[in-house]
Protein backbone atom coordinates (compact mmCIF):
# COMPACT_ATOMS: atom_id res chain seq x y z
CA UNK A 1 0.00 0.00 0.00
CA UNK A 2 1.14 3.62 -1.23
CA UNK A 3 0.43 6.16 2.33
CA UNK A 4 0.45 10.05 1.12
CA UNK A 5 0.98 12.55 3.97
CA UNK A 6 1.26 16.50 3.55
CA UNK A 7 4.05 17.45 6.29
CA UNK A 8 3.33 21.05 7.03
CA UNK A 9 4.72 23.34 9.99
CA UNK A 10 5.55 26.75 11.38
CA UNK A 11 2.01 28.28 10.18
CA UNK A 12 3.26 30.60 13.07
CA UNK A 13 -0.74 32.67 13.39
CA UNK A 14 -0.17 35.84 14.36
CA UNK A 15 1.44 38.65 12.76
CA UNK A 16 3.96 36.50 10.55
CA UNK A 17 1.46 34.28 9.01
CA UNK A 18 1.04 34.41 5.53
CA UNK A 19 -2.82 34.08 5.19
CA UNK A 20 -2.83 33.48 1.22
CA UNK A 21 -0.79 30.52 1.66
CA UNK A 22 -3.09 29.16 4.43
CA UNK A 23 -6.17 29.27 2.44
CA UNK A 24 -4.07 27.92 -0.81
CA UNK A 25 -3.36 24.47 1.00
CA UNK A 26 -6.85 24.50 2.79
CA UNK A 27 -8.50 24.65 -1.02
CA UNK A 28 -6.09 22.61 -2.55
CA UNK A 29 -5.66 19.50 -0.32
CA UNK A 30 -8.70 17.31 -1.30
CA UNK A 31 -7.02 17.56 -4.50
CA UNK A 32 -3.64 16.09 -3.17
CA UNK A 33 -5.84 13.30 -1.49
CA UNK A 34 -3.87 12.81 1.61
CA UNK A 35 -3.97 10.01 3.93
CA UNK A 36 -3.31 11.98 6.86
CA UNK A 37 -2.03 15.73 7.25
CA UNK A 38 0.52 16.08 9.77
CA UNK A 39 1.28 19.25 11.85
CA UNK A 40 4.12 19.11 13.34
CA UNK A 41 4.30 22.19 15.25
CA UNK A 42 4.68 25.86 15.72
CA UNK A 43 1.05 26.00 15.24
CA UNK A 44 1.39 30.20 16.84
CA UNK A 45 3.69 32.92 17.12
CA UNK A 46 3.19 33.92 20.75
CA UNK A 47 0.88 31.03 21.98
CA UNK A 48 -2.37 33.71 21.84
CA UNK A 49 -5.76 32.82 22.13
CA UNK A 50 -6.50 34.15 18.55
CA UNK A 51 -3.43 32.14 17.18
CA UNK A 52 -4.63 29.14 18.80
CA UNK A 53 -8.51 29.47 17.26
CA UNK A 54 -6.97 30.51 13.74
CA UNK A 55 -4.81 27.39 13.97
CA UNK A 56 -7.49 25.09 15.57
CA UNK A 57 -10.01 26.48 12.53
CA UNK A 58 -6.89 25.38 9.80
CA UNK A 59 -7.06 21.80 11.79
CA UNK A 60 -10.79 21.20 11.16
CA UNK A 61 -11.18 22.47 7.77
CA UNK A 62 -8.38 20.07 6.61
CA UNK A 63 -9.49 17.38 8.65
CA UNK A 64 -12.41 17.42 6.10
CA UNK A 65 -10.13 16.16 3.96
CA UNK A 66 -7.94 13.59 5.96
CA UNK A 67 -7.03 12.73 9.41
CA UNK A 68 -4.82 15.28 11.10
CA UNK A 69 -1.93 14.57 13.49
CA UNK A 70 -0.64 18.06 15.27
CA UNK A 71 2.02 18.97 18.17
CA UNK A 72 3.03 21.52 19.76
CA UNK A 73 6.29 23.51 19.03
CA UNK A 74 8.32 26.07 20.88
CA UNK A 75 6.06 29.06 20.20
CA UNK A 76 3.14 27.37 21.21
CA UNK A 77 4.64 26.57 25.03
CA UNK A 78 4.05 29.35 27.11
CA UNK A 79 7.31 28.55 28.59
CA UNK A 80 7.37 32.07 30.81
CA UNK A 81 4.78 30.32 33.35
CA UNK A 82 6.16 28.53 36.28
CA UNK A 83 9.79 28.04 34.57
CA UNK A 84 11.21 26.88 37.31
CA UNK A 85 8.55 24.92 39.15
CA UNK A 86 8.96 21.23 39.21
CA UNK A 87 6.32 19.34 38.29
CA UNK A 88 4.93 23.03 37.09
CA UNK A 89 4.83 21.55 33.15
CA UNK A 90 1.29 20.95 33.28
CA UNK A 91 0.90 24.61 32.94
CA UNK A 92 3.12 25.09 29.62
CA UNK A 93 0.47 23.25 27.13
CA UNK A 94 -2.72 24.84 28.92
CA UNK A 95 -3.62 26.85 25.88
CA UNK A 96 -2.60 24.25 23.82
CA UNK A 97 -4.66 21.58 25.18
CA UNK A 98 -7.50 24.15 25.42
CA UNK A 99 -7.38 23.92 21.52
CA UNK A 100 -5.66 21.11 20.31
CA UNK A 101 -6.89 18.59 23.17
CA UNK A 102 -5.19 16.96 25.89
CA UNK A 103 -3.03 14.80 24.01
CA UNK A 104 -0.09 16.26 23.20
CA UNK A 105 1.76 13.32 21.51
CA UNK A 106 -1.13 11.58 19.36
CA UNK A 107 -0.68 8.66 17.44
CA UNK A 108 -2.59 7.65 14.30
CA UNK A 109 -2.23 4.29 12.55
CA UNK A 110 -3.44 4.42 8.95
CA UNK A 111 -5.37 0.64 8.51
CA UNK A 112 -2.26 -1.49 6.53
CA UNK A 113 -0.65 1.33 5.76
CA UNK A 114 1.57 3.08 8.60
CA UNK A 115 1.74 4.00 11.86
CA UNK A 116 2.50 7.15 12.87
CA UNK A 117 3.80 8.19 16.62
CA UNK A 118 5.12 11.51 17.47
CA UNK A 119 7.30 12.67 20.40
CA UNK A 120 7.33 15.74 22.56
CA UNK A 121 10.38 17.94 22.09
CA UNK A 122 8.76 21.06 23.66
CA UNK A 123 10.03 21.48 26.87
CA UNK A 124 10.08 25.41 27.24
CA UNK A 125 12.55 26.34 30.20
CA UNK A 126 14.22 22.68 30.69
CA UNK A 127 17.39 20.90 32.04
CA UNK A 128 17.81 19.35 28.91
CA UNK A 129 17.20 21.65 26.46
CA UNK A 130 19.54 24.20 28.10
CA UNK A 131 22.96 25.04 25.82
CA UNK A 132 25.80 27.44 26.56
CA UNK A 133 23.95 29.82 24.26
CA UNK A 134 21.67 32.22 26.29
CA UNK A 135 19.35 33.09 23.70
CA UNK A 136 19.13 28.85 23.33
CA UNK A 137 16.31 29.37 26.25
CA UNK A 138 12.63 27.89 25.37
CA UNK A 139 14.18 27.71 21.56
CA UNK A 140 15.77 24.75 21.53
CA UNK A 141 13.90 21.32 22.79
CA UNK A 142 15.18 17.84 23.67
CA UNK A 143 13.99 14.43 23.57
CA UNK A 144 13.61 12.92 26.36
CA UNK A 145 14.69 9.14 27.79
CA UNK A 146 11.18 8.33 28.70
CA UNK A 147 9.76 9.72 25.06
CA UNK A 148 12.33 7.70 23.32
CA UNK A 149 11.44 4.49 25.30
CA UNK A 150 7.53 5.08 24.86
CA UNK A 151 8.29 5.82 20.89
CA UNK A 152 10.16 2.63 20.88
CA UNK A 153 7.46 0.35 22.77
CA UNK A 154 4.75 1.72 20.42
CA UNK A 155 6.77 1.28 17.22
CA UNK A 156 8.01 -2.50 18.39
CA UNK A 157 3.85 -3.51 18.71
CA UNK A 158 3.12 -2.13 15.22
CA UNK A 159 2.40 -4.91 12.92
CA UNK A 160 5.67 -6.07 10.86
CA UNK A 161 6.28 -4.32 7.68
CA UNK A 162 4.37 -1.39 8.50
CA UNK A 163 6.36 2.06 7.52
CA UNK A 164 6.73 3.42 11.40
CA UNK A 165 6.68 7.77 10.62
CA UNK A 166 7.43 9.60 13.61
CA UNK A 167 6.96 13.18 14.37
CA UNK A 168 8.28 15.77 16.11
CA UNK A 169 9.11 19.61 16.14
CA UNK A 170 12.63 20.67 16.14
CA UNK A 171 14.84 19.67 13.04
CA UNK A 172 17.02 16.70 13.81
CA UNK A 173 19.54 17.52 11.48
CA UNK A 174 21.49 20.34 11.11
CA UNK A 175 20.11 23.72 9.09
CA UNK A 176 21.95 23.94 5.78
CA UNK A 177 21.43 27.64 6.06
CA UNK A 178 21.23 28.74 9.66
CA UNK A 179 24.14 25.54 10.63
CA UNK A 180 21.58 25.04 13.95
CA UNK A 181 20.33 21.93 15.45
CA UNK A 182 16.91 21.91 17.14
CA UNK A 183 17.63 19.76 19.85
CA UNK A 184 19.97 20.07 22.70
CA UNK A 185 22.51 16.74 23.19
CA UNK A 186 21.19 16.59 19.53
CA UNK A 187 23.63 13.29 18.96
CA UNK A 188 22.42 10.96 21.61
CA UNK A 189 18.57 12.41 20.21
CA UNK A 190 19.64 10.93 17.03
CA UNK A 191 21.24 7.79 18.25
CA UNK A 192 17.56 7.81 20.07
CA UNK A 193 15.45 8.38 16.73
CA UNK A 194 17.21 6.03 14.99
CA UNK A 195 17.27 3.29 17.62
CA UNK A 196 12.85 4.24 18.32
CA UNK A 197 12.76 2.10 14.91
CA UNK A 198 11.51 5.06 12.58
CA UNK A 199 11.39 4.90 8.89
CA UNK A 200 10.51 8.15 8.39
CA UNK A 201 10.96 11.04 10.71
CA UNK A 202 8.74 14.64 10.02
CA UNK A 203 10.27 17.15 12.08
CA UNK A 204 10.37 21.14 11.20
CA UNK A 205 11.50 24.27 13.60
CA UNK A 206 14.68 25.42 11.12
CA UNK A 207 12.34 27.39 8.36
CA UNK A 208 13.92 25.70 5.88
CA UNK A 209 12.85 22.79 3.63
CA UNK A 210 14.88 19.47 3.56
CA UNK A 211 14.99 16.02 2.86
CA UNK A 212 17.90 13.68 3.62
CA UNK A 213 18.74 10.63 6.15
CA UNK A 214 19.70 10.22 9.51
CA UNK A 215 22.02 7.95 10.37
CA UNK A 216 21.74 5.57 7.22
CA UNK A 217 18.60 4.24 7.84
CA UNK A 218 15.85 7.22 8.72
CA UNK A 219 14.42 9.18 5.96
CA UNK A 220 14.18 12.59 6.99
CA UNK A 221 11.48 15.69 5.87
CA UNK A 222 11.93 18.54 7.24
CA UNK A 223 9.14 21.00 6.84
CA UNK A 224 9.48 24.49 5.90
CA UNK A 225 7.36 26.95 6.73
CA UNK A 226 3.90 28.75 5.60
CA UNK A 227 4.91 32.15 7.01
CA UNK A 228 7.11 35.10 5.88
CA UNK A 229 9.54 34.03 8.10
CA UNK A 230 11.20 31.66 5.44
CA UNK A 231 15.08 31.46 6.14
CA UNK A 232 16.79 33.19 3.39
CA UNK A 233 14.03 34.82 2.06
CA UNK A 234 13.13 31.36 0.12
CA UNK A 235 9.59 30.25 -1.06
CA UNK A 236 7.79 29.03 1.32
CA UNK A 237 7.20 25.07 0.87
CA UNK A 238 5.08 22.56 2.57
CA UNK A 239 6.62 18.56 1.84
CA UNK A 240 4.07 15.77 0.23
CA UNK A 241 5.81 12.47 1.49
CA UNK A 242 5.19 9.45 -0.47
CA UNK A 243 5.73 6.40 0.95
CA UNK A 244 5.71 3.12 -1.11
CA UNK A 245 6.92 -0.67 -0.35
CA UNK A 246 10.44 -0.15 -2.19
CA UNK A 247 10.80 3.81 -2.00
CA UNK A 248 10.15 7.10 0.18
CA UNK A 249 9.56 10.01 -2.01
CA UNK A 250 9.78 13.74 -0.67
CA UNK A 251 8.30 16.45 -3.20
CA UNK A 252 8.36 20.01 -2.22
CA UNK A 253 5.22 22.37 -2.57
CA UNK A 254 7.23 25.92 -2.98
CA UNK A 255 4.79 29.16 -3.13
CA UNK A 256 4.02 31.18 -6.04
CA UNK A 257 3.70 34.22 -4.93
CA UNK A 258 2.43 36.18 -7.93
CA UNK A 259 -0.18 33.52 -9.15
CA UNK A 260 -1.16 32.71 -5.38
CA UNK A 261 -0.68 28.83 -5.63
CA UNK A 262 1.72 25.90 -4.43
CA UNK A 263 3.26 24.22 -7.06
CA UNK A 264 4.93 20.61 -7.22
CA UNK A 265 8.38 21.24 -7.16
CA UNK A 266 11.65 19.21 -6.96
CA UNK A 267 11.36 15.33 -5.38
CA UNK A 268 13.75 13.47 -3.41
CA UNK A 269 13.86 9.70 -3.68
CA UNK A 270 14.91 7.09 -1.21
CA UNK A 271 14.89 3.32 -1.84
CA UNK A 272 13.24 0.91 0.47
CA UNK A 273 13.57 -3.12 0.49
CA UNK A 274 12.02 -5.64 2.21
CA UNK A 275 9.81 -3.14 3.99
CA UNK A 276 12.86 -0.95 5.26
CA UNK A 277 14.81 1.58 3.96
CA UNK A 278 17.84 0.32 2.64
CA UNK A 279 21.26 1.99 3.84
CA UNK A 280 22.37 0.55 0.58
CA UNK A 281 20.76 2.72 -1.47
CA UNK A 282 20.15 5.61 0.30
CA UNK A 283 21.83 8.19 -1.79
CA UNK A 284 18.83 10.88 -2.62
CA UNK A 285 18.24 11.17 -6.24
CA UNK A 286 16.70 14.78 -6.95
CA UNK A 287 14.68 14.35 -10.08
FE1 LIG B 1 9.99 26.10 16.43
Amino acid sequence: MTVQLVHVADLHFGADADIRQIEALEGMLPDLRPDALVISGDVTQRARHGEFQRARAFARIVAQTAPVVAIPGNHDVQWWRRPFVPFGKDALYHKYRRYFGDDLTPTLTIPGGAVIASALTSHGVAWGSLTTTLRDIAVKGHLPKAEFLRVQRLFGESAAGIPRVLVLHHNVLRGEISRRMGLARWRQAQQRIVASGAEVVLCAHDHQEGADVLGGKVVVSTAGTLSTRSRGGRPSCFNFVTIEPTAVHITFFRWEGERGRFQASDTTAFARSGGKVSAANLQPQVT
